[in-house]
Order: C-alpha cells, then structure tokens, then sequence
C-alpha cells in the first residue's frame, strides 16, 4: 500500500499548533487594542484627602502646570508637589491664604509632622509600559491630550483611556495634537487662535525653506518665495483661519516627528 496521506501532512499538527499560537497571540495583541479599560476607567475621580481644586489653581489663578508638577518637563515621571509648594501661599501666620481654613487643616498638620500628604493616584500606567512625559511635552504635546480640561476640574477625573490603543491613534496620526512648544501647558489655546503670518514667520525664523513649507501645504511642487505668498497659499487651501491640520503637519515635517509603532519602544 503507498502512503496514504501525502509527505506533507506529517507537517500538519506542527503548523495547526504554530497557527494555534499565532491566533492566540493575535487575540491577546486585539484584546489589548480593544478592549482594555478604555469603558472602565475614564471617569475615574477618587476623593482626594484634600479638597484641592485644579479649577482654583490651574484655572482662575492660572498657575503654570509645573508650578506644581515640576518634573513633567524634564524628567520621565511627572509628580504631585510637596506640601511645601502649597505652603508658599497657605503658611500659617501672616499672609498665609486661608492659612486658617478646615479644608486646608490636613496640609497645617502634614506641613507640622514632615510627611506627604497621602493623594490618592487617578493615572497610573502598567509596570510593563515605559512612558515619559518629557519626550512628549517637548515634542510639543499637550497635557490636555492626555488628561483633558484639568484646569476646568473641580477634582481630577481620568479623561481619556490611556489604552494601548489610545496611544496608538495619536502615534499614527500626531498632527492631530501638535502646537507650538510655548502652548504645552495652556490647556485652553486653539490653532485657531493662532496668527498665520507668526506661525509662518516662527517656521521661516528657524531656516526652514519657504519652499519647504509650501510643499507641506499645497503638495510636491507649490511655490512660494516669501512669507506674502505662504499666507496666500495656506489662505486657498485652509481658509482664513488657522487649522490644527495646517500646524500639526508644517510641525511634524519639520520637527521630524515620528512616534515609535514597534512594541519594543513602549514595552521594553
Ligand atoms: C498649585 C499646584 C498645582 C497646579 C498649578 C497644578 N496641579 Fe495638578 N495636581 C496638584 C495636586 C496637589 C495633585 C494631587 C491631588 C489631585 O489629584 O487633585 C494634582 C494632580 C494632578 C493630576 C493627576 C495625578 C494622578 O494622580 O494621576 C494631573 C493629571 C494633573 N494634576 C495635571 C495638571 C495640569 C495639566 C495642570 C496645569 C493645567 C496642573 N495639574 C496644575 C497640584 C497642582
Ligand atoms: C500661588 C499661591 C497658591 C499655591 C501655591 C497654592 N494655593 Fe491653594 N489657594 C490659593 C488661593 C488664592 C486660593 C483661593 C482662596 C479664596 O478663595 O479666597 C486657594 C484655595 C485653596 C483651598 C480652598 C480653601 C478654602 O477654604 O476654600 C484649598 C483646600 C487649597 N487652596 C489647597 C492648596 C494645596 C493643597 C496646595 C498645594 C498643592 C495649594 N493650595 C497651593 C493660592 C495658592
Ligand atoms: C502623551 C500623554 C501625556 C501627556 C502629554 C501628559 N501626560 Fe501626564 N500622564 C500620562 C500617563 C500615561 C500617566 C501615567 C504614567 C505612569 O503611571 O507612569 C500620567 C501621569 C501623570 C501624573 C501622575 C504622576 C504620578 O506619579 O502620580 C501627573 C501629575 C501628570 N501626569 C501631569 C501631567 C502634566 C502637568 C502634563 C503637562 C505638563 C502631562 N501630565 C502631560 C500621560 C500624559
Ligand atoms: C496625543 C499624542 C500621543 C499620545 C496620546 C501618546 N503619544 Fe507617545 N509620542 C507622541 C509623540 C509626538 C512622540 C515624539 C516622537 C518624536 O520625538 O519623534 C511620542 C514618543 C513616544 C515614545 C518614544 C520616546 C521615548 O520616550 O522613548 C514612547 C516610548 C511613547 N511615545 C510611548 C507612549 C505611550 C506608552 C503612550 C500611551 C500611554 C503614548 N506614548 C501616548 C505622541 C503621543
Ligand atoms: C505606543 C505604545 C505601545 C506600543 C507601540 C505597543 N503597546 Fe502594548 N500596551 C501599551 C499600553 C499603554 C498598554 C496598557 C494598556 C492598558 O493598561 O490599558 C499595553 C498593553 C499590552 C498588552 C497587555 C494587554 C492586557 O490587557 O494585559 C499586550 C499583550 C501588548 N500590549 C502587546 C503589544 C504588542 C504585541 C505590540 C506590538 C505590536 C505592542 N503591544 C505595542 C502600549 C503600547
């Protein structure tokens, strides 16, 4: 009798178990896209120990964000400051803003004993994932991308899901969220808000060619010579008003950005 399954079947129960692998695999990697808390964990607003209001602070008093978190710009982590930052405005004695206040007593009692007050954490990434604020503030990203109107709420709320995939929406597409670097802690601005011919003129001042610029709005091959004709340009293909497409491309061509995509650069 020859061999009644042909040579090639001896393989089968090898590739059906690879492929058993590989399926599991790529439902774990769409399980991580899909579905990870992005429904569970936006609106998160734990009650902190002190009623502290970023409405106040970041808001009316329009404190720069790293008044208080002075490491986001710099360092990997960003932080929650110390009690001696809140005591630079509420010290007791003399001057001190509602130094005598109920709702500031336990920042009086952990300023007395020397320890942290104890806030509780709302954003928090898995040990498994490297993130860094500076590669991102400095890249010209925003606080709001991430967290939302901060300077609007009353007690922080997790805004946005901060999913695998939520990463990756913005890492294939940053346009969408460049500015300027001056903007990146002023939650309120809008490329609308925006002046062409400083925005134009920003770009010219840091030597790149006007041409360049115009191939960025009107494709390979636009014209323009000087800042005249750039506003000219971007005024047929945008309108009059600044777009955030106008800006997050003339910034992601010429800033060279390119956030990474390989599963290594977030998971190393
Ligand atoms: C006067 C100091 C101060 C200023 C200014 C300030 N914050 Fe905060 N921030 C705090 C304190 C204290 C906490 C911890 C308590 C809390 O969550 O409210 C905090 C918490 C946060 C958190 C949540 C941290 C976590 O646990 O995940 C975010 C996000 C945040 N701030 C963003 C901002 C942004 C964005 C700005 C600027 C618009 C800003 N903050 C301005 C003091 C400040
Ligand atoms: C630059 C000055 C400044 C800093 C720094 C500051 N605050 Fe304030 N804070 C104020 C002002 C001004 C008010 C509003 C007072 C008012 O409504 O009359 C206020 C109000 C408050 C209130 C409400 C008090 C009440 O009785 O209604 C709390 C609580 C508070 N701050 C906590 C903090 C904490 C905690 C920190 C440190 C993380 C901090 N503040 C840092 C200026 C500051
Ligand atoms: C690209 C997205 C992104 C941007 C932009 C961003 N954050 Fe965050 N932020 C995160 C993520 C993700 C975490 C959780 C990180 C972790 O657990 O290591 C976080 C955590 C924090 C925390 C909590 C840190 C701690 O250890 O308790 C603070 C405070 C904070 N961010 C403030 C800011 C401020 C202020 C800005 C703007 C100056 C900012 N963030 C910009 C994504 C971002
Ligand atoms: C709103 C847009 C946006 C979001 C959301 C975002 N990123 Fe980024 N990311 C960027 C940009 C822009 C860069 C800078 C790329 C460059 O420098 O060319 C970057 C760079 C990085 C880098 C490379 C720089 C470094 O630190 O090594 C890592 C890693 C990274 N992001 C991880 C994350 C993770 C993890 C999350 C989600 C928790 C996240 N990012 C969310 C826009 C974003
Ligand atoms: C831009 C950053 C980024 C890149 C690139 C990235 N991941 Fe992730 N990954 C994350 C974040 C953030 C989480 C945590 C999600 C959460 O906590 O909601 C995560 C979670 C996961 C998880 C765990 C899911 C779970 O629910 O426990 C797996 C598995 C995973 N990633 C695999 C991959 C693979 C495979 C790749 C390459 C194809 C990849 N990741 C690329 C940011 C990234």
């Amino acid at each position: 009798m020859g061999n009644f399954f042909p040579r090639w079947s001896n393989w089968l129960p090898l590739k059906l178990a690879i492929a058993v692998v590989f399926i599991a695999f790529g439902v774990s990697v769409g399980v991580a896209y899909y579905f990870t808390p992005k429904y569970t964990r936006v609106g998160y607003e734990p009650t902190q120990p002190v009623p502290f209001s970023h409405q106040i602070h970041a808001g009316q008093l329009a404190l720069d964000c790293r008044y208080c978190h002075s490491f986001a710009e710099n360092s990997g982590h960003s932080n929650v400051p110390t009690n001696q930052t809140c005591f630079n405005c509420h010290g007791q004695g003399k001057g001190g803003i509602r130094a005598a206040s109920p709702k500031l007593e336990l920042v009086q009692k952990a300023n007395e004993s020397g320890q942290s007050i104890p806030w509780v954490k709302v954003h928090k990434a898995p040990d498994y994932v490297y993130f860094n604020h500076s590669a991102h503030l400095n890249r010209g990203i925003s606080c709001v991308s991430c967290h939302g109107k901060i300077n609007e709420m009353e007690v922080v709320r997790h805004d946005q899901p901060q999913s695998m995939g939520w990463c990756l929406d913005c890492h294939r597409e940053p346009e969408k969220n460049l500015r300027p670097l001056e903007f990146v802690t002023n939650l309120n601005y809008k490329a609308g808000d925006l002046k062409r011919a400083d925005f134009y003129q920003g770009l010219l001042d840091k030597k790149v060619a006007a041409k360049d610029i115009a191939n960025v709005i009107g494709g390979e091959g636009a014209k323009a010579d000087d800042l005249g004709q750039l506003i000219a340009l971007a005024e047929k293909t945008y309108g009059k008003e600044v777009t955030q497409t106008e800006v997050g491309t003339q910034l992601k061509k010429h800033w060279q950005i390119q956030p990474p995509e390989s599963c290594t650069a977030c998971h190393r």
